[in-house]
């Protein structure tokens, strides 16, 4: 952000001559705001698109039938991000705190769902009940149906990232700084993009390589309630910050090694509990 910060300066305080030159500096600044919202996205495009993929596999016929009366030809991948790339528009700005729902550090299993349960602030647990509930009713207008889905499935996906259902104190890892193979990051953003980019893999490929599931597993999953989709990110933003000893801590290749293989499973029940939610609203 500060390499932002310093380019605005600099663009700013350049004295242009023509005309010529001062619509090249309105198109450098219209440039900029175009890169901005790619650098501080939830659980990044890629994390949204694999697990729109991977839900996507396991769709009745008649989910996506009535998903395509919905959102046409945009598929759930590509829907997924929809949430995010219209978080800079100030008429959308109630919408942000949809995207989480931090609760303090340390809690059991039975005081973090009591926790959950009685709490009726706006955040992604009362949302998502929310928007499943307006999703359910076919009489519902089109295009409330576009946006509660698409807001749906991106929500989704980003309570299946440990940070959104992380601890208030520090906003789910955005106020902790670390080092990411030597440049300076937020925790948070390194759940959110940084070790997915690392594995270099497109979406359809991330999806293609971690989607396996018996039948016996997606039922497991899919019989989940909400509560529990919220206590396992919880569970794993527990051991995140566990790993987080000093600050502006370096974290690299054992990193990666260590919290691969957890955020894979994140990534993969997010999927699978998204197509048992749909499956649940639309089949
Ligand atoms: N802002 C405050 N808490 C947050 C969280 N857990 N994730 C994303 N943004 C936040
Ligand atoms: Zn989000
Ligand atoms: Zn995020």
């Amino acid at each position: 952000m500060n390499s932002i910060v310093a380019y605005i300066n600099l663009l700013l305080s350049i004295k242009f001559p023509s005309m010529i030159a001062s619509r090249i500096k309105k198109i450098a600044i219209m440039g900029m705001f175009l890169y901005l919202p790619f650098s501080s996205m939830a659980w990044g495009l890629l994390g949204h698109r694999i697990v729109g993929q991977i839900a996507d596999s396991y769709l009745t016929r008649h989910t996506k039938k009535e998903i395509f009366k919905i959102l046409g030809y945009e598929s759930v991948a590509m829907a997924s991000n929809w949430a995010d790339f219209i978080k800079s528009n100030p008429s959308m700005s109630y919408l942000s705190p949809w995207h989480y729902c931090d609760l303090k550090g340390g809690l059991n299993e039975e005081e973090f769902k009591t926790a959950l349960e009685k709490d009726t602030s706006v955040n992604a647990y009362t949302k998502i009940n929310f928007l499943v509930k307006e999703l359910k009713n076919k009489d519902l207008e089109q295009d409330k149906k576009v946006m509660y889905l698409r807001l749906l499935i991106h929500i989704v996906g980003d309570i299946h990232q440990p940070l959104h259902v992380g601890r208030p104190e520090d906003q789910g890892g955005n106020k902790i700084k670390v080092m990411w193979f030597g440049t300076s990051y937020n925790l948070h953003s390194i759940w959110d993009n940084q070790l997915i980019n690392y594995q270099q893999l497109s979406y359809t490929e991330y999806a293609d390589a971690i989607n396996h599931t018996t039948k016996a597993q997606r039922k497991e999953l899919q019989q989940q309630p909400l509560v529990t989709w919220f206590w396992e990110s919880y569970q794993l933003s527990e051991r995140v910050y566990a790993g987080i000893k000093e600050p502006d801590q370096k974290l690299d290749y054992k990193y990666n090694y260590d919290f691969l293989e957890p955020m894979n499973m994140q990534l993969l029940r997010g999927g699978v509990h998204l197509a048992g939610l749909l499956n649940e609203i639309f089949d």
